[in-house]
């Protein structure tokens, strides 16, 4: 019998240790996210980093271990979980344009006739998350199995009170989930869907287990055991939709500094892909008035210029 194949070495740790320095003596650090109480208690000089290769090998620094809320993060997995199953109908359903708009912007909407501009704001994220629970009958079941699965850590799971603490404060998103639905674009209940998309927001996760999660997008659509769960193409589309639209209004900002597929999140976290390469996650609860970690952009803008690792 042939020898497990050795793990990859920690390439990128030596920077990710001076990426971690030069952050420890940044000041300015934004401010968590308040219009979520829950969150808003989050300590913003808190930062962690992770890079997972693509053979599962995964290390970082700073508290990159520690869970923390996902949010928009999961955008990326809904949509791969639902492209997977339907395949390009999606598209008549959600755009793939950059918004140009806050992520929880209604503005676009009625003149565009309840079709969101992308599935990563806030619209287009509940049109996902509404056809895969159509097709699942547990949309916020199915990602948190898919997020379980590859990143090997089995005891990833909800906060009911981050889910609880956004409902009592959901109404925007409950407005655009009924302006939507008023326009045939919902197919579930309103009540039914904002559950599901408050508790898929509401996953508990660390850089590692999401840096590993996302290495699908870096091999191509091909999950942890190896099976396929995204054709080359459609990978290839997310990555794609992740760039542009991935970090909402900053969007051309992140392409500029970072170079890569990125998508953020309020609790703090982006996810950023080098396909065929690795997967990064950074953590850090201090955000930009666009919703961006502040401190997570820097390091990535930090890792790309300093180790010249970009999709450009
Ligand atoms: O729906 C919301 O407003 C939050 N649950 C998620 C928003 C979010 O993470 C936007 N990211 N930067």
């Amino acid at each position: 019998m042939d020898p497990a194949p050795s793990p990859s070495p920690p390439t990128f740790l030596p920077v990710l240790e001076r990426i971690a320095e030069e952050i420890e003596r940044t000041p300015g650090r934004g401010r968590p996210a308040d219009y979520i109480p829950a969150l808003a208690a989050r300590d913003p000089r808190s930062f962690g980093m992770a890079v997972a290769e693509l053979d599962g090998t995964v290390y970082g620094v700073g508290e990159w271990r520690e869970p923390f809320s996902a949010q928009s993060v999961t955008k990326v997995f809904t949509l791969a979980l639902d492209l997977a199953r339907e395949g390009d109908e999606l598209w008549e359903h959600v755009g793939r344009e950059p918004s140009g708009n806050p992520f929880n912007s209604l503005i676009q909407l009625e003149y565009e006739n309840g079709i969101p501009r992308n599935p990563f704001i806030n619209a287009g994220a509940l049109v996902v998350t509404d056809r895969l629970h159509t097709r699942t009958g547990d949309a916020a079941g199915a990602l948190l199995d898919l997020l379980r699965t590859e990143s090997g850590n089995p005891g990833l799971t909800f906060d009911k009170e981050v889910a609880a603490s956004e409902a009592g404060r959901g109404h925007r998103n409950a407005a655009l989930a009924h302006f939507m639905a008023s326009y045939g674009n919902i197919d579930n209940p309103v009540p039914d869907l904002l559950e599901q998309y408050f508790r898929q927001c509401s996953v508990e996760a660390s850089c590692a287990d999401l840096a590993l999660a996302s290495a699908f997008l870096a091999r191509h659509g091909v999950r942890a055991d190896g099976t396929r769960l995204l054709t080359r193409s459609q990978s290839k589309q997310i990555n794609a939709i992740m760039l542009t639209c991935g970090t909402y209004d900053a969007a051309g900002d992140f392409a500029y500094r970072v170079g890569l597929p990125g998508k953020s999140g309020v609790g703090g976290g982006i996810i950023a892909i080098v396909p065929g390469r690795c997967t990064l996650c950074v953590w850090s609860p201090g955000l930009d008035e666009r919703g961006n970690s502040v401190a997570g952009v820097a390091a990535l803008d930090r890792f790309t210029t300093l180790t010249g690792v970009s999709v450009f």
